[in-house]
């Protein structure tokens, strides 16, 4: 798996990217990307559809920035185990992509309708009532499948770099927390062995909306499984769907153990309307 890409160089070089080149990626890196999209190798089943889409160099869709031509959306149902293998699987294909140089970011809050009007995707009009004031998909545990979220797919514009691009750059970007901030129990920092420190510190960089990094981690089985999960009741004024983030989290980490060498099992369940991920290492040796 770690010669897909370099985990770690991938991880730490990845941001948020808010302006772009108006032209296309490479056919060669967009069908790889493609590809990758296909036959993911995640260790858990799951649902997600990605459908790469075109979009038109307006303001439209993303608000802020225009689009570039490339761009994929993340399609699920909406329980919490869903959308948070949008977060896992999704991630996993921005580091893919992170990796053949091409920029992304993640987008929660974009213009529904146009996302409609460019990739028809809803099985009701109802499904578009359900944006909050036309941004993004809003509402908690609904029907259907729709887009959870976007990314545009495209090369990085140094110069049109807007003030509010810098400022979120400066505020957001590479700001994290601790790992020890990060723990459910402060005091098991000591007992954690490197490799798991290790995958944890991939984990505390994943991206999240707003820069909320609601992730906390705990532990069972003597330290040998990593419990990934917001605290119960957690709310965020602005992003309601913090479970995406979790399984974001959870792909980092669990990037992080294979790149020291394990084959972690992987399961997701709700629990009090929180998806929680086990990443485990119990049941093996180190490959040699
Ligand atoms: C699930 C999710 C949704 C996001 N939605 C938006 C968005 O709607 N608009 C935006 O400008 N950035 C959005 N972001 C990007 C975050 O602001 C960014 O990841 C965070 O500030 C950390 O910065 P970095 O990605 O450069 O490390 C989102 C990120 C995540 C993970």
């Amino acid at each position: 798996m770690s010669k897909l890409f370099p985990i770690k160089s991938t991880i730490d070089s990845r941001r948020s990217v808010r302006s772009y080149k108006m032209i296309p990626v490479d056919d060669e890196i967009i069908e790889s990307i493609k590809d990758f999209a296909k036959s993911m190798p995640v260790p858990f089943d799951h649902n997600v559809e990605f459908r790469f889409f075109n979009a038109d160099p307006t303001k439209t869709l993303y608000t802020v920035m225009k689009s570039p031509p490339n761009n994929v959306a993340f399609i699920a149902e909406t329980d919490a185990v869903s959308i948070s293998k949008v977060g896992f699987t999704g991630e996993f294909l921005i580091l893919f992509a992170q990796s053949k140089g091409i920029s992304t970011c993640w987008y929660g809050h974009y213009k529904l309708s146009e996302l409609e009007r460019l990739m028809p995707h809803l099985q009701s009009t109802d499904q578009l009532k359900e944006s909050n004031m036309g941004y993004g998909y809003s509402k908690g545990e609904t029907t259907g499948r729709r887009a959870i979220c976007i990314s545009p797919l495209g090369y990085y514009e140094d110069r049109g770099l807007r003030l509010m691009d810098r400022i979120t750059k400066t505020t957001s970007s590479f700001k994290r927390k601790e790992i020890k901030e990060l723990l459910e129990n402060s005091d098991d920092y000591d007992k954690l062995s490197d490799d798991i420190l290790y995958a944890l510190d991939l984990g505390r960089k994943a991206p999240s909306a707003a820069n909320s990094q609601m992730w906390r981690f705990a532990f069972e089985d003597n330290f040998k499984t990593i419990t990934i999960s917001m605290p119960v009741g957690y709310k965020h004024f602005k992003w309601e769907h913090p479970n995406v983030d979790i399984g974001i989290c959870a792909c980092h980490v669990w990037l992080g153990l294979i790149d020291k060498g394990y084959n972690p099992a992987v399961t997701v369940n709700e629990d009090s309307g929180r998806a929680v991920w086990k990443i485990s290492i119990l049941r093996q040796r180190l490959a040699i």
